[in-house]
Order: structure tokens, then sequence, then C-alpha cells
């Protein structure tokens, strides 16, 4: 068939071809959330590679076949979010609203880095910040961009504190003697590999231990003082809410108040936690929030937008603008532009219209109705809580403090290391079977069992399929071990 590019794009533009994209993905979504699919395939990756292992097509495809791949290759080997017995990382079961804005976005294209490539994108993204810089109470002069996620925004909120403490390290480098950043030591990931993004070494990075899998404030303190009298210069400390582990809220009133006292620049890398600020029921775990000066917050997480949509919140918007003293006269131009421009504040150029999703769905559900989803996984998370405390094959570890839950398998009077093994193996086994998806983390040096509900359609007899299939899985490992 001879080539004709233009006419095949003109035929896909069609509502007919774009309904059957919108099909696919809705019979996705419907075989998921019916939850009788396996949740996800244990078709090992050279297999899965083997299909996709080609030479470039030089030629194109009618669309049902390329359809029909997407299907039987992509979307039937992926992971089912919105399958009920989904229970792993914290990604979510996106809203549908969510989901279908994507197709807009897309359509429409605008780069958000500046005004005059998104008369109406910068706008909007403005607005949602201006609603979440309200929630999180931090006032007339507060500020942010959208990210890409929580890495994104806890490394821009740290190289805005990098400004404020080092204002010339952009011309000149962070120097011989480069401040300490203070965090926890479940703080996530993000934390630590910004400080080494930022050039300060990662041996300028402070670990505060954790009391109850939340920063040990007395302890903080210690480390504030000795910091100080050997003469060290703190760049920031970083509190968690929720951590990654457990979900477990740090102390934000007692973290503020000694960050205040000395003039520390709090970044709070709420990614997880911040859309508790949503719910009347949760947002006290958020109280001292108010008193960062930047705060990571994911409405790709528990506000269940797909990925991706990721916020930096800063209370002075000009901390952004210094963060990023970056000259472009091709692309920025105009007071006028510069005030909507995003480009000036953000690590992208190119920048996708995340915000458009998040403004969706808070049209289309409502704060409130966001919210009441929010509260609905943390009372799932409660209720598989007191299951597991009720239930002799399992140990809780913690009071789950948002959705998330950590516990383990204790196999009847094995040894330690026994349990550590049959823990480890159980998630891998219990996750290949299709029946449901966990995950696997360690607390204070042993694998434990971590679930996160991150699907609304998850209700309590799905939680108690999931003991009972786990249950009857360690039994086989510590059977098989003992045999
Ligand atoms: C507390 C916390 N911070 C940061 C991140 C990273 O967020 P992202 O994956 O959106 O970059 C996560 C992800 O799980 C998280 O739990």
């Amino acid at each position: 068939m001879p080539i004709q590019p233009v006419a095949d794009l003109e035929a896909d533009a069609t509502a007919e071809a774009g309904a059957r994209f919108v099909e696919l993905a809705a019979a996705f979504l419907a075989e998921s959330a019916g939850g009788n699919a396996v949740v996800s395939t244990a078709t090992p990756p050279a297999s899965l590679a083997a299909r996709f292992d080609e030479p470039l097509p030089r030629e194109g495809r009618p669309l049902t076949e390329v359809l029909g791949r997407v299907r039987d290759d992509v979307a039937a080997e992926s992971i089912r979010l919105s399958h009920p017995m989904y229970l792993g990382h914290q990604v979510s079961a996106p809203l549908p609203a969510g989901i279908w804005t994507e197709v807009v976005a897309s359509a429409i294209n605008n780069s958000l880095a500046v005004r005059e490539m998104s008369p109406a994108g910068t706008v909007v993204e403005a607005q949602v910040i201006r609603w979440m810089c309200e929630l999180a109470g931090l006032g007339e002069e507060a500020g942010g961009t959208f990210t890409s996620g929580g890495t994104e925004a806890t490394f821009t909120g740290l190289l805005a504190a990098r400004a404020a403490a080092l204002p010339n390290a952009w011309e000149e480098g962070v120097g011989a003697a480069p401040p300490v950043v203070v965090c926890g030591e479940h703080a996530h990931y993000a934390v630590s590999r910004a400080v080494g993004e930022l050039g300060l070494g990662m041996k300028q990075v402070e670990r505060v231990p954790s009391r109850s899998f939340r920063m040990d404030t007395a302890a903080l303190e210690r480390t504030l003082g000795r910091l100080a009298a050997d003469g060290r210069r703190i760049m920031a400390v970083v509190a968690t809410a929720a951590s990654t582990a457990t979900g477990s809220f740090d102390d934000l009133i007692e973290i503020g108040a000694l960050c205040d006292a000395s003039g520390i620049w709090l970044h709070v890398d709420a990614a997880h936690g911040a859309s508790a600020l949503l719910s009347p029921a949760h947002r006290h775990r958020l109280r001292g929030i108010d008193r960062a000066r930047s705060i990571a917050w994911d409405p790709h997480k528990m506000m269940l937008l797909p990925l991706s949509a990721g916020m930096v919140l800063v209370r002075r918007e000009a901390d952004l603008e210094a963060a990023f003293a970056q000259q472009a006269p091709y692309l920025f131009h105009g007071a006028e532009g510069r005030r909507w421009d995003q480009g000036t504040r953000s690590f992208q150029c190119s920048r996708r219209f995340d915000a458009l999703k998040v403004w969706v769905a808070l049209q289309r559900y409502g704060a409130d109705g966001i919210a009441a989803l929010h509260d609905l996984l943390c009372d799932r998370a409660r209720e598989l809580h007191s299951a597991i405390v009720a239930h002799p094959a399992f140990e809780p570890l913690h009071e789950p403090d948002s959705n998330i839950v950590c516990f383990r398998f204790v196999g009847q009077g094995a040894d330690s290391h026994v349990v550590d093994d049959a823990n480890r193996r159980l998630r891998e086994a219990y996750n290949r079977s299709g029946a449901g998806w966990i995950t696997l983390t360690l607390l204070e040096g042993r694998p434990v069992l971590r679930v996160t509900v991150m699907n609304p359609r998850t209700e309590r007899a799905h939680l108690d399929r999931l003991l009972l299939g786990l249950a009857e899985e360690g039994a086989r490992l510590l059977a098989g071990a003992s045999a």
C-alpha cells in the first residue's frame, strides 16, 4: 500500500477512531474493576520482550491491528491498578474523569513553559496552585508549580532552599563547605537524591532516628544543636508527611517550631499525605504544615489522579523564581509573561498540562467527593489493621495513620530468619499467583509485608480474601522450608 501519512492522520483524528482507543481503555478498566481478571500476569520479562522484539516498523499498519497489540501485549500484561485486589505501591486506581482529560490535554498540547504558548493552561495551573496553597495555609505570597511528582517537587523545594542559603551557588557553585540537609531516617530517597543532584554531596545528609516510625523530635533538637556547635550551616530540615514505608506523619508543629527558632528552611515532603488537607477527618495530621517554606504534594497519589501530577508549593513565590535564576530571552520576556510563565520556576521546559486533570477532577467530584474517597482508603486500612490484630498468622507493626499498613506473617514458632525468608518469598509467590498484589519493605532491618489501599473499590471482603490467601501461601512456604 502506498504511504499516505497525512490521510492516515486525518482518519485517526475522527471521533470514530478516538472512540476505539476509549473503548479499549474502558474495557480494561471494566475488566479490572470487576475483579475477575488476574491482577498481574507472571509472564517472564524475556518472553514479554520477545513479543516486542522486531525491526523498526518502516510502514504503518491498520489501526485495528495496532490496537489489538496494545490490548493483548500491553494492557493484558499490565498490572491492573483498578482491580480491588491491587494493594501495592502508591499509584492510584485513577479517577475516570482524570483519565479522559489526558486525551483532551494531549489534543490541546499547549506547553506550559510560557504563557504565550498556553494562555488558558498557565492560568488554570496558577488557579489550582492557589487553591492548594490556601489549603496548606501558606499565605498571600505563596506560589508553586506542577512537577512530574514528589521527587521533582522535593528537588525543587531544596533548590529553592539552596538559593536562600547560598545565593551565589547558581553562579559559583556550593563551595568547599556545603550546608547540611537534615531528614528523618524514613525519608524518601528523593531527599538524598536531591542533595546529590544539588552538588552538596551525600555526606551532607544528616539522618534523624525515628520513634514509632516518626521523626524523633527530641533527637532532631539534639542534631540541630550538635550541628550548630560544630559550626555547620543547615540548609533545610525535611519532614515527611506521610512516610512511604508506614504512612506515618511527622509532627509538623514541633519540627516547625524548632526550624522557626533557628531560622531554618522547613521542607515538608507531603507527596503522599498532603491530600489529607482536603479531608475534615484527616487534615489534623498535617497541623503545622503552614510553617513550611516548601511542600511536595502529589495529586497522583491520594487524590487518585493518573500519572503524572505533582506539585511543589512555596510560602514565597519569589523563592521559587530565585531557585532558577535563568535568563532565556528567546522564551521568557516581559513582566506580564513572567507572572504566568511556569518555565521560570520549573525544572522542566516543555511541560504537560497536568493541571487540567486536577482542575477537571475537582470540578467533577468536588474537593469533598475526593476527600470522601481519600477517607474510604484510610478507613479500609484501619479495617485491615483490625483484621490483622485478630488473625493468629499475622503480627501488626503499627497503627495506620493513612492508607498504608505494614505487618508480618509470623509462622508459629519458626526462627526469625525463617520467618523473614518466608515473608520475602510470600510476597513474591502471592503476587505471582495473580490473586492480589502487595509490596514488601524493610522495617528495623527485617522484611515485612506492606499494603497500600489505593482503590476505592477495595472492600472489606477483599481484605479478608487477602489475609486468607497470604495465610495459605505462607503456611505452604513454611511447610516447604521444614520438609
Ligand atoms: C513520601 C514520598 N515522597 C516522595 C515520593 C516520590 O514521588 P514520585 O514517585 O511522585 O516522584 C514518594 C513516592 O512514593 C513518597 O511516598
